[in-house]
This record gives C-alpha cells, sequence and structure tokens, in this order.
C-alpha cells in the first residue's frame, strides 16, 4: 500500500523478523521500521531502519512515531507461554501494559491500522476441543492465556469505543526456521527438525498424542498481511480471528519426519509445558476468517516437513 510507514515491535522475534522482511520486500526498506528491546544482527538491521525500544515506554514509541510519521503499528512484542508461567507478573506487565501503550498510541496519533496478535491460548480447559468455534467459553488458565484473552477484548473496546481499526489473529503454534521460537508450549515442533537435522533423534517434552493446532510460518505471514490489506468493512471480528491451517501431534510429525529421514528416532521425556498443552484446543474452526477476507492455508503437514528438513 503506497504511502504507509509501518512500526513493527518485537521485531526480532520468531514472527516479527520474518514479518518485517516480508513487509520491507513488498513496501520498501525504508518504509517499515524494526523496533525491539534488544538490536538484531543481519538482513534485520541492513535492509531497513532499526529502533531500540521497550514497547513499555510510551513517550519512546510516540517520538518514532512522529520521528518515521508512522501510519500502522504492529505489536508483536509479548512474553510467551512457558516462559509466562516462570514469570507470571513480567509476562502480565508486558503483554497487558505494551499492548495498552501502543492502543493509545494508536487513538491519540491517529494511526490508521494497528496489529496484535492473540493466541490459541486464549482458550481454556472448558472451551470445546474440536473445532473450536469463533465465539465459545473462554476461561484460559495461564497467565498468557489470561493477557491474551484480555488484549482481545482491550482491542474490541478501542474499536468501539474510539472506531480504531485494529485487526487480530488467534495463531495456533508457528513452524519455521530462520529465528529460533521464544518460549513457547508448541516450540517442539520447531526443535524437532534441528534435532532430525542435526543428531537424527529428539526427545519431546510433550506426549505423543498431543493434538494441537499448527501453522507453517510463510502461512502465518501471508495471513496476518492479508488481514491488514483487507477493506475496513471486510472485519467482522473485532476482538481476533480464529485461524487455522492443521492440526497434529509429536508422533505424526516423527511420522513424517520419517518419511524423509526413515531411521529418526523420537522418544518423550514429558513436562510442565504437557499440562500448559492439555488446556488448548486441538483443532480451530476458522470459518469466520474465511468467509470473511478470504483467508485459505498452504501447507499442511508434509508439505511443512519437506520444506523445513530442506532449510534447517
Ligand atoms: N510463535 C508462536 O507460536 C505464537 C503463537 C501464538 C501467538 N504468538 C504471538 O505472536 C507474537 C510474536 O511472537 P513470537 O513467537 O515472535 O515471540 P518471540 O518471543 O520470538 O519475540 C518477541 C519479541 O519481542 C521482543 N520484546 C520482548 N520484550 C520487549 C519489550 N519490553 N519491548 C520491546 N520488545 C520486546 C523480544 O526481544 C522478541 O524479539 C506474540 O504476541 C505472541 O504471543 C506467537
Amino acid at each position: 500500500m503506497p504511502g504507509e510507514t509501518i512500526l513493527i515491535i518485537g521485531a526480532c522475534g520468531q514472527i516479527g523478523a520474518e514479518l518485517t522482511m516480508f513487509l520491507r520486500h513488498q513496501y520498501g526498506g525504508s518504509n517499515i521500521i524494526a523496533a525491539d528491546i534488544k538490536a538484531p544482527g543481519g538482513e534485520l538491521l541492513e535492509s531497513g531502519p532499526f529502533e531500540e525500544i521497550n514497547v513499555l515506554d510510551q513517550a519512546g514509541i510516540a517520538g518514532i512515531i512522529d520521528k518515521y510519521k508512522v501510519t500502522q503499528i504492529y505489536n508483536m512484542a509479548a512474553m510467551l507461554s512457558a516462559t509466562g508461567e516462570r514469570f507470571p507478573h513480567k509476562a502480565w506487565e508486558l503483554n497487558m501494559e505494551g499492548l495498552i501503550n501502543t492502543l493509545e498510541l494508536a487513538r491519540e496519533k491517529n494511526i490508521r491500522k494497528m496489529y496484535w496478535p492473540s493466541s490459541i491460548a486464549a482458550f481454556g480447559p472448558t472451551t470445546p476441543k474440536v473445532d473450536t468455534p469463533q465465539i465459545t467459553i473462554m476461561e484460559p488458565n495461564t497467565i498468557y492465556g489470561i493477557s491474551k484473552q484480555a488484549g482481545e477484548r482491550w482491542c474490541e473496546w478501542y474499536h468501539q469505543k474510539f472506531g480504531l481499526d485494529v485487526r487480530s489473529l488467534r495463531y495456533p503454534g508457528i513452524i519455521s526456521y530462520k529465528t529460533q521460537p521464544g518460549g513457547g508450549t508448541t516450540d517442539y515442533a520447531v526443535d524437532i527438525y534441528f534435532k532430525a537435522k542435526a543428531q537424527g533423534a529428539y526427545t519431546c517434552f510433550l506426549a505423543h498424542d498431543m493434538m494441537l493446532p499448527m501453522m507453517y510460518m510463510p502461512d502465518a505471514i501471508r495471513a496476518t498481511v492479508e488481514l491488514m490489506e483487507a477493506s475496513a468493512d471486510k472485519i467482522s471480528v473485532r476482538s481476533s480471528y480464529n485461524l487455522a491451517a492443521m492440526s497434529f501431534n509429536p508422533a505424526m510429525v516423527g511420522e513424517s519426519i520419517r518419511k524423509y529421514m526413515p531411521d529418526f528416532k523420537l522418544d518423550y521425556e514429558i513436562d510442565f509445558r504437557q499440562k500448559i498443552a492439555e488446556t488448548w484446543p486441538g483443532s480451530i474452526d476458522d470459518h469466520q476468517a474465511r468467509q470473511d477476507w478470504g483467508w485459505k492455508h498452504a501447507y499442511d503437514l508434509d508439505a511443512m516437513t519437506k520444506d523445513m528438513l530442506d532449510h534447517v
């Protein structure tokens, strides 16, 4: 979209790094301002502007918005599920105050559009687990999940109260090879490919039959950009859209890897992350996203496995 200047906070993370590079290729490097609490290296630093900033520093972000005449904000900074259970108060502060800071700045500075991701963690143990509907019971019992559910409510409130054009997706577990995952419960589905290539074996921290909704990074990036580029009258959900591509368990990933590496060995040492995973849905009904703005995933498990093994 010509004339847009996009600020991405949390640009060095697993999703932020690939999103930043995708948008830079699309809109030109100088129009995409990467920002993070830590400085990146490599192409992220060389391909466009970078600002070192804490998402909790509202005045600092205001300065960046003014400096670059920012028209859109993507807030990708968060503490993820597994780390959040270890540092609950810090997770709450980062995830909630960080979101509210950017919502408030978006309102004050007349930002045209804002993006903030929610997660399947916003659901909880009482949510229907199969084909989880868009609107359903949500009683999350991790701090991360509670922060995502509350964040969804804040987004909808800013839209209803101030007409802020804020958009959101409930990402499933995201699998990628370019940047290491950031302390989530679905990290096994990334590590397994790295260990398969390096050692021919992997010890998994989730049970063999723990079904979870997942998505390959190229689909997640495309979904994010397609949602943000859809015309506002197509967006009927202002909390956060259900989004899906595939559902699998660790045993199924093992089988998929064995199609390319027949000697791959998979065993299990289950830890506290299993308890978190058990509270999340196994599959997601995302018909609203498909109907409203034409969402369509491209990668299934085997297509993703082939691509991961080719690249890690
Ligand atoms: N990766 C997944 O599987 C997944 C699934 C569902 C939702 N999400 C959501 O997507 C978003 C991005 O996730 P990710 O996997 O890329 O996370 P990540 O942990 O890999 O990246 C987060 C980034 O935010 C930065 N950050 C942390 N604290 C900050 C602060 N105070 N100020 C500025 N930057 C700060 C970190 O340095 C990091 O680069 C998060 O909101 C996350 O909850 C991710």
